[in-house]
């Protein structure tokens, strides 16, 4: 909306993504960029008036002792990827932001995730009570310093392992009665589901980038709903994966036969770094591996790999074998390389989810935003199962801005 001002609270501010976003925001408000990339720019979206990038106040959560401008640096170092006038250019806005930027929560993160921390004030192993009081007190005071309109929280931080949930998850009433828990070795819920927790409490919405639990918690989603707030999820959706979600519709519109589908992931940022640890990979891997058989509606062989191979810095290359069965039974391959720069294929993305949360919230929806799942690996869903076909997952989208474009209910 013309002259609001909003909050984008990213947590893991200081990553690949976190820097790439905040330069991305600070270029386009000074006009010194196209919004190639943004899906939100595309002429269906006009009538929706989203937020534009001058709008913006940046801040966010992190674990290290870092900055902005030095993440940005680095990521220039290593994968040389910006414009150096541009960055100059966005300097004093990065290091205003980082004024906001506040040391985080690690529980359950894993022992890769905590080998991170550098920060002093980071807490670690403390108990839920504790860890959402934090983060409510930094959102709020974040939200108030800068007199926002709306604050939305995104997670970019590094993926978690997998957390397996229980009967206490189930409802609010539950969880709530376990705040105070102090067994570290039952933690009530990982970093990601405590940050959404304390944003959709105080009705801020939550939009999680990665494959880890986040907001995807039975309790959770009733808070959202009780709170009247919107949240969205899982793991962007930026490469090969994207990929196979518009590949995998034609091997079964065509009625081919996928027989097997291999993956084989290499890169070299620190977010590699976390995935190279069996655990954390484990979630991405899952993430990464479910879409076939959700789409094809038969389960053919997957294998999928992550490696990390530190020279590769942000520049990621997947390989993909697909081997298929064609009329008289006759076998036969397709292959394709996609080669990215991770930050610059999820940043723009993660700029439209927040665009299109942000208007969600003053539309006064509630709960999982559905509409959103072509931007997601693992898309939430109310009940039932998730849609992963990218065509049928893009008319969803296309419907719901064409139905608000025209004022109605969605
Ligand atoms: N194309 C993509 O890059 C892409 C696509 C889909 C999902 N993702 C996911 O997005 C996330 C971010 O990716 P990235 O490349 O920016 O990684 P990154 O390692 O560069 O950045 C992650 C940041 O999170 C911080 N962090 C870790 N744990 C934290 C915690 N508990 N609280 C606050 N901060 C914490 C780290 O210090 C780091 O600065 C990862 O989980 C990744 O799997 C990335």
């Amino acid at each position: 909306m013309k002259g609001d001002r909003v909050g984008l609270w990213m947590i893991g501010a200081l990553g690949g993504i976190g820097s790439t976003v905040s330069l991305g925001l600070a270029a386009l408000a000074r006009n010194m960029v196209p919004n190639t990339g943004l899906v939100t720019f595309l002429p269906l979206f006009e009538g929706l008036c989203l937020n534009q990038a001058q709008d913006f106040v940046v801040g966010g959560h992190d674990i290290r002792e870092a900055t902005l401008e030095g993440a940005v640096d680095d990521l220039q170092k290593g994968s040389n990827i910006f414009d150096p006038v541009l960055v100059a250019s966005c300097r004093d806005t990065l290091s205003e932001w980082q004024a906001n930027v506040r040391p985080g929560v690690v529980i359950h993160c894993g022992s890769t995730i905590e080998k991170l921390v550098s920060h002093p004030g980071v807490i670690i192993s403390d108990t839920a009570k504790r860890a959402l009081l934090q983060i409510q007190s930094d959102l709020e005071n974040f939200r108030d310093r800068n007199n926002l309109n709306q604050v939305v929280v995104l997670n970019v931080a590094s993926t978690e392992p997998p957390y397996p949930l229980g009967e206490e998850h189930e409802s609010l009433d539950k969880m709530s009665a376990l705040l105070e828990r102090r067994d570290l070795n039952a933690p009530l819920l990982p970093s990601s589901s405590l940050y959404a927790w304390a944003a959709m409490d105080l009705g801020l919405p939550y939009i999680n980038f990665t494959p880890s639990l986040g907001s995807s918690v039975p309790a959770l989603h009733e808070l959202a709903v009780k709170r009247r707030t919107t949240h969205a999820g899982k793991d962007g959706k930026t490469g090969e994966t994207l990929m196979k979600t518009v590949l995998a519709p034609m091997f079964a519109n065509r009625n081919l036969q996928v027989l097997s589908w291999v993956g084989h992931n290499i890169f070299g940022n620190r977010d590699g770094q976390v995935l190279n640890d069996p655990e954390n990979k484990k979630s991405k891997v899952r993430s990464k591996d479910e879409v076939i058989r959700a789409i094809l509606g038969y389960q053919p062989q997957t294998l999928v790999s992550i490696e990390y191979i530190e020279s590769l810095d942000d520049w990621k290359t997947a390989w993909d074998h697909i081997h298929f069965r064609g009329f008289l039974g006759v076998k036969m391959v397709m292959q394709f390389t996609w080669q990215g720069c991770d930050s610059i294929l999820a940043a723009p993305l993660a700029l439209d989810l927040v665009r299109l949360v942000l208007y969600a919230q003053r539309r006064g929806e509630a709960g999982v935003l559905e509409h959103l799942a072509c931007f997601f690996k693992s898309p939430m869903v109310k009940a039932g199962r998730a849609e992963h076909d990218f065509f049928r997952q893009t008319a969803a989208l296309e419907k719901y801005v064409r139905e608000c474009s025209q004022g109605k209910a969605v």
